[in-house]
């Protein structure tokens, strides 16, 4: 391992120089959760990004049955299938010209945490191996910064900015100083949101993955019918709280059993308008004091960023919250929200680009909080201290 690691660094600065102020090729592996991901991404010589290849696999099938992510399962989904995905991922860059070779990627960026430590396992370990048997440098990538980033890869936003990150398991707003440099300001103290809207859609029977599930059954819903509560709203503590919000779901779904479409159709549009009203005060709030520690506050735009940022009412909330303050408010699409092998690559391109490149024998972590001097959030639950 010592000599792999001297020969990596070697590498990395023989790399640096070659190609100082040139374009940066990444290979971007993603496997920390239920998603098994791979692609190809350019960081260009004037800062901006391009994606060569984007191969994402879900694992959905595997899961459904029981519910939710089995980590067994997923650990193994992703042994069975990363070599191809990462073929794939080659042969889908520059598909015109052949595909793209070993030659032309500068660096290899993998998922080492915060995620299931059976799948990270997977992707960090096939990535190590990569990177040794092509010379390549290696960077271990924080799953959480990757989402940060990512709206530098699409819309070539740079910080500071306040990242507003609502996925499966964490919900947070960070002042985003600098690459490697952020500041957390709320957390959530029990459920994340992506969680909540997993379960909400498990209580009522709406399958696996519970966001899009909701969002669908949602569309022609009635927000007024249900009063459900506003978690934290108003509160001078800028954290979020969803665990309340799934148990008032719980409680409504048993009143009106038995649970008929049009029901479940303005349950789920009630929730949604739930979360949206308390992220919307959260986020205000966090968007005050992370001014407080920038200034001036009208210019720090707001980034949202998570599985959750695909929530097509969530983002017209925070659009128009953007719209009545005049901060601007960004997303990267869709299906860069969710887990993928781009983000890891982009936050990779960034990093080489800054000379920080990691040792091999680097370990996975299961949690691993994007601002680490930040104090654990007082009644956390199983996400929270990490958020
Ligand atoms: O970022 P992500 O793909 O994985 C994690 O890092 O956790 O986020 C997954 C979460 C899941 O909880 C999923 O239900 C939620 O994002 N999600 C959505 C939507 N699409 C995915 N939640 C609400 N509306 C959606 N359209
Ligand atoms: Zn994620």
């Amino acid at each position: 391992m010592t000599c792999a690691t001297d020969m990596e660094t070697t590498t990395a600065a023989a790399l640096r120089t070659d190609r100082a102020g040139g374009p940066t090729v990444v290979l971007g592996i993603e496997s920390s959760c239920d998603e098994t991901a791979v692609a190809l991404v350019r960081r260009n010589t004037d800062g901006s990004g391009t994606i060569l290849s984007n191969v994402v696999r879900s694992q959905w099938e595997q899961h459904r049955p029981f519910g939710g992510v089995v980590p067994e399962i997923a650990a193994r989904a992703h042994i069975e299938c990363i070599a191809e995905i990462t073929g794939d991922a080659l042969a889908t860059a520059g598909a015109d010209s052949g595909g793209i070779g070993w030659a032309e990627i500068d660096c290899i960026a993998a998922t080492a945490g915060p995620g299931l430590v059976g799948g990270l396992l997977v992707g960090l370990t096939f990535a190590k191996g990569l990177a040794l048997a092509h010379g390549k440098p290696f960077l271990a990538i924080n799953h959480l910064e990757a989402h940060a980033l990512t709206v530098g890869l699409t819309d070539a936003i740079r910080p500071p900015y306040l990242l507003l990150l609502v996925s499966g398991g964490h919900t947070q707003t960070v002042l985003v100083r600098d690459i490697d440099d952020y500041h957390r300001i709320g957390s959530t103290i029990d459920d994340a949101l992506g969680e909540a809207f997993d379960k909400t859609a498990k209580i009522l029977g709406l399958g696996f993955p519970g966001g899009p599930a909701v969002e669908a059954a949602a569309r022609d819903g009635d927000a007024a019918r249900f009063a459900l509560p506003r978690p934290l709203h108003g509160r001078a503590e800028p954290h979020f709280s969803f665990a309340g919000l799934k148990t008032a779901i719980r409680r409504e779904a048993e009143r009106q059993q038995p649970l008929d479409d049009a029901t479940i159709a303005d349950l789920t549009a009630s929730f949604e308008a739930a979360v949206c009203a308390s992220v919307i005060d959260r986020v205000q709030l966090a968007h005050r004091l992370a001014g407080d520690l920038t200034a001036p506050v009208r210019d720090l735009p707001i980034v949202v960023a998570g599985g959750v940022a695909a929530n097509k009412r969530l983002r017209g909330a925070l659009e128009t919250l953007g719209a009545e303050c005049g901060v601007a408010v960004y997303f990267p699409p869709i299906a860069l929200c969710t887990d993928n092998g781009a983000m890891i690559a982009w936050a990779g391109a960034e990093r080489y680009v800054r000379g920080l490149t990691s040792e091999l024998d680097v370990a996975a972590r299961a949690r691993w909080p994007l601002d680490e001097s930040a104090a654990p959030i007082i009644g956390a639950g199983r996400h929270g201290p990490n958020a």
